[in-house]
């Protein structure tokens, strides 16, 4: 998922996009200036803890904020178009459905409970593929069979109440794709639903990747789903995008602090008989502005600077993009925790590749002043590269 260099034109370009709230006079920073590319046919995922941003990102998207929300700054280029200068609801029609379609969390949200899924998915069908009647209906059972509801001759007639949770969350998946969109995006999919029916659910939208070459971003917290559902990651934190890279550069040369942790608290690096690692400390309240780097106060070893500045977006690869401090050459060198080199170990468990390599460099030249100073607890602080870790 490169920033800026790649021999491909980015599909979707979104760079130092802001969004605000306000609520009862007070402004929530929401979307702190996050920049991200995605190439077509790329299957990105989102991870972060509640309240990051990753529901208002994707939201942004499509136009579908609430309405006491605002972008402030930045752009997203999609197809040259600048989807920040869209405003009315019409201007998003063009976008929403047929060219960006979302599957949110709960697919009550999205059907209406009055209409028969036949009608709700032929509506789109219609809409989106200009065929109609008979030709339009047979185009419905083609895709309900696609997303595994058998008899759909029967099932056609049926109100969404007389499906399951997994089964309604198939209808909204038959209702995007029938939408011919070209990104697919899907918002916690799986959230509210059993382990088996989460796979199955995963397993659909992989065929329906591949068959209707989608691009797809998919939200999670789960970072366990990711090397199912995803070539790349971006990794968010307080409104911001602070590591984004290829599955295998998140999984195998983390180099934000949060990617640490977020890959630490992984059930699969569990150890039997310990309790699981856990991230101490809340996220900062976005009602106020973040100085310095946002994850800084739960840091365990955080340097003097990630309280004074922000730090610059880092160029590790042409898909490696990292907001630390600790990623600039002045930096002391620092080994990610213990837990980090186990996941190399047990990465094929994962389902990711072999690891991957590169080095940091600052993306806007921005000049740090000072950032030797050592993390504060002293703690000796050294980066081997590993040659041989395969
Ligand atoms: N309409 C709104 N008014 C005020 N604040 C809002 C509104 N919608 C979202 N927020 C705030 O924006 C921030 C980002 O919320 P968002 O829903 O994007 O989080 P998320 O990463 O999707 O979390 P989750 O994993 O729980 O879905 C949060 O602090 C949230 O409280
Ligand atoms: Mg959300």
């Amino acid at each position: 998922m490169p920033q800026e260099t790649s021999t491909q034109e980015p599909l979707l370009s979104v760079r130092n996009l802001q969004f605000e709230f306000t609520l009862r006079g007070q402004v929530l920073h929401a979307l702190r200036g996050i920049s991200l590319s995605v190439r077509k046919g790329e299957s990105l995922a989102i991870v972060g803890e509640s309240g990051s941003g990753k529901s208002v990102f994707v939201n942004t998207l499509m136009g579908l904020n609430a309405p006491n929300g605002h972008i402030t700054g930045g752009s997203i280029l999609y197809h040259g178009q600048d989807l920040t200068k869209l405003k009315s609801n019409e201007d998003w029609l063009q976008i929403r459905g047929g060219k960006i379609a979302m599957v949110m969390q709960d697919p009550m949200t999205s059907l209406n409970p009055l209409k028969t899924i036949g009608y709700q998915i032929q509506e789109a069908v219609e809409l989106h593929q200009g065929v109609h009647g008979e030709e339009a209906k047979k185009r419905v059972f083609d895709l309900l069979r696609e997303v595994g509801i058998s008899d759909p001759e029967r099932r056609y007639h049926q109100y969404p109440h007389e499906f399951s949770g997994g089964m309604r969350q198939r209808v909204v998946i038959a209702i995007a794709v029938a939408c011919r969109p070209e990104i697919l995006i899907c918002d916690e999919p799986t959230t509210a639903l059993d382990v088996t029916i989460q796979a199955q659910i995963l397993g659909i939208l992989k065929q329906m990747k591949e068959k209707y070459s989608l691009t797809t971003i998919y939200i999670t917290h789960d970072l366990g789903v990711v090397a199912n559902v995803a070539d790349s990651i971006a990794v968010m934190y307080a409104g911001d995008f602070v590591e984004t890279g290829s599955c295998n550069e998140i999984f195998y040369d983390p180099r934000h602090p949060y990617t640490w942790a977020l890959l630490s608290s992984l059930p699969q690096l569990g150890i039997k008989g310990q309790d699981l690692y856990t991230i101490v400390g809340t996220p900062p309240n976005l009602f106020y502005e973040v100085h310095g780097d946002a994850f800084a106060a739960r840091n365990p070893h955080p340097l003097k600077i990630d309280f004074v500045r922000r730090p610059p977006m880092y160029r590790i690869t042409d898909t490696h993009y990292v907001r630390s401090w600790l990623a600039d050459p002045r930096a002391p060198k620092m080994d990610p925790p213990e837990h980090i080199r186990m996941l190399r170990e047990k990465g094929i468990a994962l389902g990711v590749a072999g690891p991957e390599y590169g080095t940091a460099v600052p993306e806007s030249g921005e000049d740090a002043g000072s950032i030797s100073s050592a993390a504060p607890d002293g703690r000796a602080v050294s980066c081997k590269k590993e040659a041989s870790h395969d």
